[in-house]
């Protein structure tokens, strides 16, 4: 009997990546769980209540600095270009874009959330009529992949909302390396960072009073539960936002309230009281910081905007053209 329970584990974890890390995440000595399985259709909703948090001033700052910063960007931008938005959840930010950039020959989002992408996608519909969408599910780090009409035009990249800080600085640097070579020499890409800032404003942001981020967090576990085969109570955990102030990004983790045992995919996990799973990392960067991680990446750094209050970067960087005939080592 355990055997089969056994080998059914093994054969998820040979057959699905998710599964497989989840595994793994539960098994090391600092546990975790992946955060892009926050996006279940409850979790891409609870994401959407907590963007219109007062606390949360990131999606605020954000969509004020892209409303100075748009008819910039679209000025810059080619006809007929691609707009590619990595996880592009409700598509929100996106309309202040697309009202400026009636030269658009597509909208090519990508999430991990269908309930999301359908929304989206059914909105964008009234609101642009004209507007062709194409939209992708999946995983934003996979290649890019655009229907043949399409994979010749020039590429505008956004990727808003600081969700680059939820990557460590080698995976961010990897995932910005792809989005270059996805994108095409020539491209550009804007791209939100959160700025460093007091932990008196970052935790709140994080662990607001209504709890609807500690709701976000716990439901990880519902979604683990209902796709691993999981028997977690959520009410013997709880929220918790840290700053990390040496990795300067803060942290969520899902305490656990007591010692248990929790079962995932046919193995057991132990957990003593005040143990934690580390469920998501939200680097927050200087400008310098990020233009050197950006640099770092093959991007250059044209514009950066900033609020007065000095919360959150939005940047528009360059995909350096691939110049052979200076850059090749040639020696005399
Ligand atoms: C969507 C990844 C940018 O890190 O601020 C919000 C997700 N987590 N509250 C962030 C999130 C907790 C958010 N990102």
């Amino acid at each position: 009997m355990l055997d089969l329970v056994e080998a059914v584990a093994a054969r998820r974890e040979a057959s699905d990546p998710d599964a497989a890390t989840v595994l793994r995440g539960l098994s090391a000595p600092q546990k975790s769980l992946p955060s892009h399985l926050f996006y279940d259709a409850r979790g891409s909703a609870l994401f959407e209540e907590i963007t219109r948090l007062e606390e949360y001033y990131p999606t605020r700052v954000e969509t004020a600095i892209l409303d100075e910063a748009a008819p910039q960007i679209a000025g810059r931008t080619p006809q007929g270009a691609v707009l590619v938005e990595y996880g592009s959840g409700s598509s929100r930010k996106t309309e202040i874009l697309l009202e400026r950039l009636p030269q658009l020959a597509a909208y090519a989002p990508i999430d991990v959330s269908r309930s999301a992408l359908e929304e989206a996608k059914a909105r964008l519909a009234r609101r642009f009529p004209s507007l062709r969408v194409e939209p992708t599910l999946g995983d934003f780090a996979a290649p890019l992949r655009l229907p043949a009409d399409l994979a010749i035009r020039p590429r505008l990249g956004f990727f808003p909302g600081s969700t680059i800080g939820n990557f460590t600085t080698p995976e961010a640097r990897d995932l910005l390396g792809r989005m270059a070579a996805g994108l095409g020499a020539g491209a550009r890409l804007v791209i939100g960072a959160d700025l460093l800032k007091d932990p008196s404003i970052l935790i709140p942001a994080y662990d607001d009073a209504q709890g609807v981020t500690a709701a976000f967090n716990l439901n990880m576990l519902e979604r683990i539960n209902r796709e691993f085969d999981a028997d977690f109570d959520r009410s013997r955990f709880r929220h918790e936002a840290r700053f990390n102030e040496a990795e300067g990004r803060v942290e969520m983790h899902l305490v656990s309230l007591r010692t248990q045992r929790v079962a995932v995919l046919g193995r057991m996990f132990s957990f003593t009281a005040g143990e934690t799973i580390h469920t998501e990392n939200s680097a927050k960067y200087s400008m310098r910081g990020f233009h050197r991680l950006a640099a770092s990446a093959g991007w250059t750094p044209k514009r950066t905007w900033i609020d007065r209050a000095g919360l959150f970067s939005v940047h528009e960087l360059a995909a350096e053209v691939q110049d052979f005939a200076a850059g090749g080592r040639v020696e005399r």
